[in-house]
């Protein structure tokens, strides 16, 4: 059966008809971080699965994979690396566009935060589409990281953002139809 863990997480989860446009149903985390059980729980969840995989990278996207991401580098011992919008990060970037709904978007990390063989985790809030986690894992790839995973609170399956992920495992805890 489910952990209880994450069927009490699930609750915790708001979500809001019609935001930010109509017909979206925004899944919103803010309240499930009101819970400091459920929030503990939903990192321990992580970390238990990830703790004894020889991790050494934590990789996730801003803004709300910034929440989820550093907890669990930090339990594992893992370096975080933040993945983040164009013309943010000061250093040298390279540079990964990925196509939403309506136009194209882009994420950067900095040359020289990931070395060659290590092995990596990606985590974010939320898949939707997939077009996120596909463009954060061509980054980390293009500097010679393995991808063990990709790992979020939640899936939105009807999208099938799991089918733009190249068969890399994705691992997520509440699924919302
Ligand atoms: C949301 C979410 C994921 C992404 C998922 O971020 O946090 O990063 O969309 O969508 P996809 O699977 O279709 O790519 P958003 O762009 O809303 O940014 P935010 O986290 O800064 O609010």
């Amino acid at each position: 059966g489910e952990d209880p863990r994450v069927r009490d997480i699930k609750t915790k989860i708001r979500v809001i008809p019609n935001f930010p446009k109509p017909g979206i149903m925004f899944q919103d985390i803010t309240t499930l971080l009101l819970d400091p059980k459920a929030f503990k729980d939903t990192i321990d969840l992580f970390v238990e699965r990830y703790k004894n995989r020889n991790i050494s990278v934590v990789a996730s996207i801003e803004a709300r994979g910034f929440i989820f991401g550093p907890p669990i580098a930090l339990a594992i011992g893992a370096k975080f690396v933040p993945l983040r919008k164009p013309r943010k990060l000061p250093g040298e970037v390279i540079s990964e566009e990925y196509v939403l709904e309506y136009g194209k978007d882009c994420l950067e990390m900095h040359v020289g935060a990931v070395e060659t063989g290590e092995r990596a985790l990606v985590v974010d809030d939320l898949v939707a589409t997939g077009g996120t986690l596909s463009a954060a894992m061509n980054l980390l790839e293009r500097a010679g990281a393995e991808v063990v995973e990709c790992a979020c609170v939640i899936e939105l399956p009807d999208l099938k953002g799991r089918e733009r992920l190249k068969g890399k495992p994705l691992f997520v805890l509440v699924e919302s139809h």
